[in-house]
């Protein structure tokens, strides 16, 4: 298969791709098509590596019409309403749920996604979602962290359960220690789960200090735990709100420490603009990371819907263009270079949270043929119009096509 003139990355000149058994073979211009072989116009369009979704709930998503509506907004509702609705989890009702949310991925051209799964009650979605991981392997990856969403310290039943997940294959091993009973128990849950982690050799992703508490401190504790055990980029905070709350001396030695230890920090600006700021009147906190300082730092940063359609956000469509959008407005990151950059963000900064194998992701000879390819010219205009995916490419094969989107066979 030939793809013609499309632009790598924002590149100025066009290039053709070819890809052969699922593998791209030769990248350059003007490239002589072979006998029968199948070519796809890129009509000059922009062709970037596969969209990353570092956290979204898959065991959560489009339930809201189920579990009704989270009338105040808040985080804490949100887990009060999900946590009814979880003591009658069915298996197929789960799958069938995460099903139409990969579908949704699928057609915005995600193609690999860490998803949590709340095993505090019981194993219910977790089974569900490990059997569906292998069924959808070859459309797009999915890795499982298992989320005591109630708090790692809460029950022995909790950590049982996340033992148990664990040994059943969960990639990567959760937390939510600023969700338990005290800061010393917080602290506890971080050093339980670290330890844990290099028990079965697993990753670390905990939501840490998704609160507007500018005394929620986990990060640092974790950031020490990374550096100290020497996990390092293995493991990963996710959300860490707090952090726009902190002074900024305070932030600034946070950071050194975020440096040393080569932690990820994962931002979800969709839902956390949704859920922060309720305990304010005005000004309203925006509640998100500090993006922009954190990759001015060299921090690595990348980004999850974390919710679609449920008692933690009622909307969301699958699209990390938009993620990515509301993150960028909020973090005033809207300079030219800074819009037409950021695709890294949701590609091969999302790659390096997930340790996916540099050697399999990017578009380039001898590296899967996995990409997505775009009408717009430039990140620039993906970004301002929203729209415009052509067509996604996974190990050779067209995932999804819009209705533009012209074939030849010549
Ligand atoms: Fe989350």
């Amino acid at each position: 298969m030939l793809i013609q003139n499309v632009r790598i990355e924002n590149a100025d000149a066009v290039s053709d791709i070819r890809i052969e058994h699922g593998v791209i073979c030769e990248i350059g211009e003007n490239l002589p098509i072979f006998e029968r072989e199948e070519t796809i116009k890129g009509q000059g369009g922009l062709a970037l590596p596969p969209f990353v979704d570092c956290h979204v709930h898959l065991d959560t998503c489009l339930s809201l019409d189920a579990t009704g509506p989270n009338t105040s907004g808040t985080l804490f509702e949100g887990i009060r309403v999900w946590s009814e609705y979880r003591k009658n989890l069915d298996k197929d009702e789960v799958q069938e749920r995460a099903l139409r949310t990969l579908q949704l991925y699928r057609n915005k051209g995600v193609q690999y996604v860490r998803s949590h799964v709340d095993i505090s009650n019981d194993l219910t979605a977790f089974t569900a979602l490990l059997e569906l991981k292998e069924k959808v392997a070859d459309d797009i990856d999915i890795q499982l962290v298992a989320f005591p969403q109630d708090g790692v310290l809460t029950s022995e039943k909790v950590r049982n359960n996340l033992e148990e997940a664990v040994r059943m294959g969960a990639d990567v091993i959760g937390g939510i220690p600023h969700f338990e009973l005290t800061r010393d128990h917080g602290d506890q849950s971080i050093r339980y789960v670290v330890e844990l982690a290099q028990k079965y050799d697993k990753l670390v992703d905990m939501h840490c200090d998704e609160i507007d508490d500018d005394q929620s401190r986990f990060l640092e504790v974790l950031a020490a735990e990374a550096y100290e055990t020497g996990m390092g980029n293995k493991v990963s905070a996710s959300h860490t709100t707090a952090m726009h709350s902190y002074n900024n001396a305070y932030c600034n030695k946070l950071f050194r420490v975020l440096g040393m230890s080569g932690i990820n920090i994962i931002a979800n600006p969709l839902v956390n603009v949704n859920l922060q700021g309720r305990f304010d009147t005005y000004p309203k906190r925006r509640g998100i990371t500090r993006m922009k300082e954190l990759l001015e730092n060299g921090i690595n940063v990348s980004l999850g819907h974390d919710d679609i359609y449920d008692p933690f956000y009622p909307l969301g469509s699958g699209d990390m263009v938009e993620v990515l959008s509301m993150g960028l407005h909020l973090c005033h990151m809207m300079g030219y270079h800074e819009l037409n950059d950021s695709y890294r963000i949701i590609t091969y900064n999302g790659a390096r949270t997930l340790h996916l194998d540099p050697e399999r992701y990017g578009i380039a000879v001898g590296k899967p043929a996995n990409f997505n390819v775009f009408s717009h010219k430039n990140f620039f205009e993906v970004l301002r119009s929203r729209d415009g995916m052509r067509f996604s490419i996974r190990n050779g094969n067209v995932m999804h096509a819009d209705q533009s989107n012209r074939r030849d066979n010549s």
